[in-house]
């Protein structure tokens, strides 16, 4: 296993790792993912041998908060401890952030296990491009 920071991986493995949770759009393609990745603050790259099996991004101020994105592990190497590994990993870059904070749909297990834990606030979302 190989733990890669903030170099952008081979785009056509990281498009097919986002496909496996259906988080793209048809027309999303690796140029747009590209700039997804230069413009996030940091990111981090699980590899078995040459495959891409996990990924997270992060974007933060590196002093008051930090917000995890689009943490994702391959199906076929889940529950092995990568999706920690990647979370722990992100979250090692911002030891002075206040807050980190993310959404999620189906893994609050998973967050839970890490001291993530519900807000009390409401998080709100305004959609601008579909
Ligand atoms: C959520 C996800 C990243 C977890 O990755 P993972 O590598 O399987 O997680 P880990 O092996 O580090 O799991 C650590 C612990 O979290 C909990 N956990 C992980 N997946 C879980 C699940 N599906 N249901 C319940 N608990 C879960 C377990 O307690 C697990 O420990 P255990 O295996 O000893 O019981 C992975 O399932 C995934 O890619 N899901 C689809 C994408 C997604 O929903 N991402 C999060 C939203 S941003």
């Amino acid at each position: 296993m190989k733990v890669v920071e903030n170099t952008i991986p081979d785009l056509a493995q990281l498009l097919n790792l986002y496909r496996t949770v259906g988080w793209l759009k048809s027309n999303d393609n690796i140029d747009f993912l590209k700039e997804v990745l230069l413009n996030s603050d940091e990111f981090i790259c699980i590899y078995v041998g040459t495959t891409l099996v996990a990924f997270g991004r992060m974007l933060t101020d590196y002093h008051m908060s930090a917000f995890l994105d689009d943490i994702v592990v391959h199906p076929n190497f889940r529950r092995m401890g990568l999706g920690t590994e990647v979370v722990k990993h992100l979250i090692s870059k911002v030891p002075h952030v206040k807050k980190v904070k993310l959404t999620t749909y189906y893994a609050s297990e998973f967050y839970k296990k890490l001291k993530f834990q519900k807000p009390s606030c409401t998080p709100m979302e305004l959609i601008v491009n579909i």
